[in-house]
């Protein structure tokens, strides 16, 4: 029997950049009454928490403290940033090893508890750490699921915004497939309120439509890279899509988001985690939604699919 759950309570295991980014960013979005922060480094874990805390006056009422597995175990969402991120050079995948033993450590402890809410996987690589996540604690898979692509999504709607000069919102698009080096941006579904993205281009003064997509889809790309050569990390961004996610959750929105979560055959795709669109709300993943995919995008999926499995084949055996 799984524990009951405090809907207004959230835990982030991991308090480094992204973990604190995120912590400061839940308590501005006043989603909860109560947030625990966890680290292996007890000490930044409050400080962190003391920090965030003194911001409360200018937000909302609600508890934010540092507190341990037994704190976090009546969570609606435990959102884990625990681990190595990537330095100058490094892939994503390149931090497997190191950040699947992390998790061999900290699962195990969620699971014991009965934790009875949503398992929200944030560290890199992603996918392979939801997969991981998901087969260590055994939970429904509905209740594990990863960033993914939700942030390379606003990357992409960002980026698009800036090249037609339209708000980004109004962009209708999505990055699938991997966090990371063989994600897809979906095209052919893409649209701006409604309009196919190659007339809209046509409207805003753009012809030459496939350069500019690939620019636009290999910049969105390396944002990271880039970003992570000139500042060490990032976490501005990861911590609006993690709260966009928990909004989803909390308010059971039901609203559509390119989450990591398991695959059942979709596009001949199964058992690996990777990014798809999906209905998310109260109870985690509610199901995918099969957009349109030009042949090509739906090869590369595939590719990024079977990229995916490779890692995690044997990884905990
Ligand atoms: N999914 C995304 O879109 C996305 C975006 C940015 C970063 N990330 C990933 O998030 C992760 C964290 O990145 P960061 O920049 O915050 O790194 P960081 O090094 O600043 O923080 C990691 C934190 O994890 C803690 N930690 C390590 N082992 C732990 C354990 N067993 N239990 C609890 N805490 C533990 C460390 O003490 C540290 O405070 C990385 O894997 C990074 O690649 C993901």
């Amino acid at each position: 029997m799984s524990r009951e759950v405090n809907p207004r309570k959230a835990a982030v295991i991991g308090c480094g950049f992204v973990g604190s980014a995120t912590a400061f960013t839940l308590m501005q979005s006043r989603l909860f009454s109560e947030l625990v922060l966890l680290d292996v480094n007890m000490e930044k874990a409050d400080g962190e928490a003391k920090d965030i805390a003194h911001g409360i006056p200018f937000a909302g009422q609600m508890k934010i403290y540092a507190g341990t597995y037994d704190d976090a175990a009546d969570a609606a969402i435990i959102i884990i940033t625990a681990g190595a991120n990537q330095k100058p050079g490094e892939t994503r995948l390149d931090l497997v090893q190191k950040n699947t033993a992390i998790y061999q450590s900290i699962i195990p402890e969620i699971v014991k508890r009965d934790f009875g809410g949503i398992l929200l996987i944030v560290s890199n690589p992603v996918d392979i750490l939801t997969y991981v996540a998901l087969k260590l604690s055994g939970l429904p898979e509905n209740r594990v699921l990863g960033s993914g692509t939700v942030l390379d999504t606003a990357r992409l709607k960002y980026a698009l915004g800036e090249h037609l000069g339209v708000d980004s919102r109004s962009v209708h698009s999505f990055i699938i497939g991997e966090h990371g080096d063989s994600e897809i941006a979906a095209w052919s579904s893409t649209n701006v309120s409604g309009i196919p993205l190659n007339d809209f281009c046509e409207m805003r003064g753009h012809f030459n439509h496939d350069a500019a997509m690939d620019a636009i889809a290999e910049k969105v790309k390396n944002s990271a890279y880039e970003i992570i050569s000139k500042k060490q990390a990032t976490y501005y961004g990861i911590a609006m899509s993690v709260k966009r996610i928990c909004e989803c959750i909390v308010r059971n929105e039901r609203s559509i988001l390119p989450v990591s979560a398991m695959m059942h055959g979709e596009y001949g795709i199964e058992d690996i985690t990777l990014s798809m669109p999906a209905i998310v709300g109260i109870g985690g993943v509610e199901t995918h939604v099969p957009i349109a995919l030009s042949e090509e995008e739906a090869e590369k999926l595939v590719e990024s699919a079977k990229k995916l499995k490779e890692v995690a084949k044997g990884l905990i055996e």
